[in-house]
């Protein structure tokens, strides 16, 4: 794979920190972003000079904006990993609407407005990769996690979408 400046999202721990590290040590720019600053300054001093973090919550419009707006290396973006998310093990009927509002906004509208960041710059390059961290529960039904559910299931749809508008099919 050619150089690509990538951003991953929820990049302070687990899945997010592990990819991070694997495309910093291939040489790739990383673009590592996370709601705790110290758990990325971690990060970065693992990354040999290609990792650069910042601050970006992504259950913010805001904070994702500003980020975006923050960096000229945001332009660049080439490669964009949705990575950031929280999971939710309760019944339906029991789901909170503070629960429910963080868990759409950080796994379904906050990846949304991620994509929405880095696509003019990718529709100019004609080139980027957008790397979803979905989940099984896409595929399989999870009785108490039905908020997570119809946040990953939403955004897989979504990015069909942009799949087949990239392919040159508009319709619907
Ligand atoms: N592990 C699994 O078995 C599994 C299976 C299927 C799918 N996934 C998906 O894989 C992704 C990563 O999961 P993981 O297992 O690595 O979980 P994790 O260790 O809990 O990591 C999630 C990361 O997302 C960050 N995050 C949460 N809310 C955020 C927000 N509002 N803004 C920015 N960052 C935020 C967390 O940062 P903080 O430190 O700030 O909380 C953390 O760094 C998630 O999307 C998850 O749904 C995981």
């Amino acid at each position: 794979m050619s150089k690509q400046v990538v951003w991953v999202t929820g990049a302070g721990s687990g899945i997010g920190r592990e990819l991070a590290l694997a495309f910093s040590s291939n040489g790739h720019r990383v673009l590592a972003t996370g709601r705790n600053l110290e758990k990325l300054k971690s990060l970065e001093a693992q990354g040999g000079g290609f990792i650069t973090i910042a601050e970006c919550d992504m259950a913010s419009y805001k904070s994702i904006n500003s980020f975006l707006n923050s960096k000229p290396e945001c332009k660049e973006i080439s490669l964009l990993v949705n990575n950031a998310g929280i999971t939710s093990f309760t019944l339906a009927e029991n789901d909170s609407p503070d629960l429910i509002e963080k868990v759409i906004t950080t796994n379904l509208t906050g990846a949304i407005h991620a994509i929405q960041g880095v696509l003019p710059g990718m529709i100019n390059r004609k080139s980027g990769i957008i790397l979803n961290i979905l989940s099984v529960i896409t595929r399989k039904v999870f009785t108490k996690s039905s908020i997570y559910s119809a946040a990953k299931s939403g955004l897989e749809a979504y990015s069909k979408v942009h799949v087949k508008k990239s392919a040159g099919t508009t319709s619907g």
